[in-house]
């Protein structure tokens, strides 16, 4: 293991573990992206892969909101997309679109196609990233690694890109439950050994996006999501039990007891649950991390601090980390964003004076 720089910030990794905090930690889903000016003047001149593949670039974008806002954690500058690349199928970043599958996987044949023989190779780049990262961070907050959940992840993989319904991959689930098995476990496989390297290469926590959750109901979930995400959480603990493990399940209120229950240390809630809710239906007192609705940044200065100082009473001071529900838009105000955190920091410290 590299030697890394002492960690100064813990305030992330304590919360995450369920440990009391003096405030309540904060970061942003997509804090690095197209909201900041720094940001697009790297992409102007690199491809959007090529800035994930280059240690170097990756490094540089994940470091620009920490320079710019008093952020508790980085995130390392990825995509999820890497996982179907790393299986051998072939993804481009369109601008103004999205990702772009030429060769989506299309009956179960087509599943001939997918296979982990390069996947070390593909993966490497991350590896290296998040170990140069950690370096340029020197201590300053916490690095979190992220993967694709294996429904969300096979749910690009057959529809090929962006997509309302995601029909034509649900459609896989009730035509071809067996092949559909098969790529699910394939993929949570692959996950699981690519989050474990991630805290190898200097990962200190680890983030699961299932960003399709709530496309597939209770009883598709309860089949076809919870039983990977399960596996993957469990395969990561057995090798590195100490790192906090973070469950977004977005638009799966249903699903959030059943992930507690897998062995995550956190749930991400997006926007639309109620974390008092959520708590009530979980027996254990789980940390839960969210979930202002990226929308309301595009609010005045005001009315973002009253909109979190209402989502701090929600969650309560201890046991929460502060998060959006989703991620930062490319139309966002920077200044905005600092406006959240900021009134993270000054009402959670509020909150525990009291
Ligand atoms: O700061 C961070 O959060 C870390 C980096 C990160 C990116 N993607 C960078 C990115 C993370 C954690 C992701 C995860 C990701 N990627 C998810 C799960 C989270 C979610 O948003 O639900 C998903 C579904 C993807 C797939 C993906 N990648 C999409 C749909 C897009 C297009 C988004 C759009 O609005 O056009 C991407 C591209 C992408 N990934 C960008 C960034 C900053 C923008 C691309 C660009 O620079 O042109």
């Amino acid at each position: 293991m590299a030697d890394f720089p002492l960690l100064q910030n813990d305030l992330f990794l304590r919360a995450a573990r369920g440990q009391a905090t003096e405030r309540t930690p904060v970061w942003m889903m997509r804090q690095a992206g197209r909201y900041l000016p720094e940001y697009q003047a790297v992409r102007a001149d690199h491809p959007f892969f090529e800035v994930v593949n280059t240690p170097e670039l990756a490094a540089e974008v994940t470091l620009q909101p920490i320079d710019r806002f008093p952020l508790d954690a980085a995130i390392i500058f990825s995509d999820i997309l890497v996982i179907p690349q790393a299986l051998g199928l072939e993804v481009q970043m369109v601008s103004g679109k999205g990702p772009h599958f030429p060769n989506p996987l299309d009956t179960p044949a087509d599943l001939e196609r997918v296979t982990d023989q390069e996947a070390d190779a593909v993966l490497q780049p991350v590896y290296d990233a998040l170990t140069h990262t950690r370096h340029e961070l020197n201590g300053r907050v916490p690095l979190i690694g992220f993967a694709g959940a294996p429904w969300t992840l096979m749910a690009y993989m057959i529809e090929g890109g962006g997509s309302k319904s995601y029909r034509n991959a649900r459609r896989w689930l009730y035509q071809h439950p067996e092949s559909s098995h098969k790529l699910l476990n394939t993929l949570a496989t692959l996950i699981g050994q690519y989050l474990i390297k991630q805290v190898d290469a200097g990962a200190q926590a680890l983030q699961v996006f299932d960003s399709w959750a709530g496309l597939l109901g209770p009883s598709l979930y309860r089949t076809f999501g919870i039983p990977y995400l399960e596996s993957i959480v469990q395969t990561v603990k057995e090798v590195h039990p100490e790192v906090p493990c973070i469950a977004f399940a977005k638009g799966a209120p249903y699903a959030q007891p059943a992930l507690a229950a897998a062995g995550y240390d956190a749930l991400s809630l997006d926007w639309t649950m109620s974390p008092e809710t959520i708590r009530a239906e979980i027996d254990t007192d789980i940390v839960l991390q969210g979930n202002l609705d990226p929308c309301a940044l595009y609010s005045a200065p005001d009315d973002i601090r009253r909109e979190v100082q209402h989502m701090l009473a929600a969650f309560g001071p201890q046991r929460h980390i502060a998060n959006l529900g989703h991620g930062m838009h490319p139309d966002h105000d920077p200044d905005h964003a600092g406006v959240f955190i900021e009134a993270v920091h000054a009402f959670s410290e509020t909150m525990r004076a009291v």
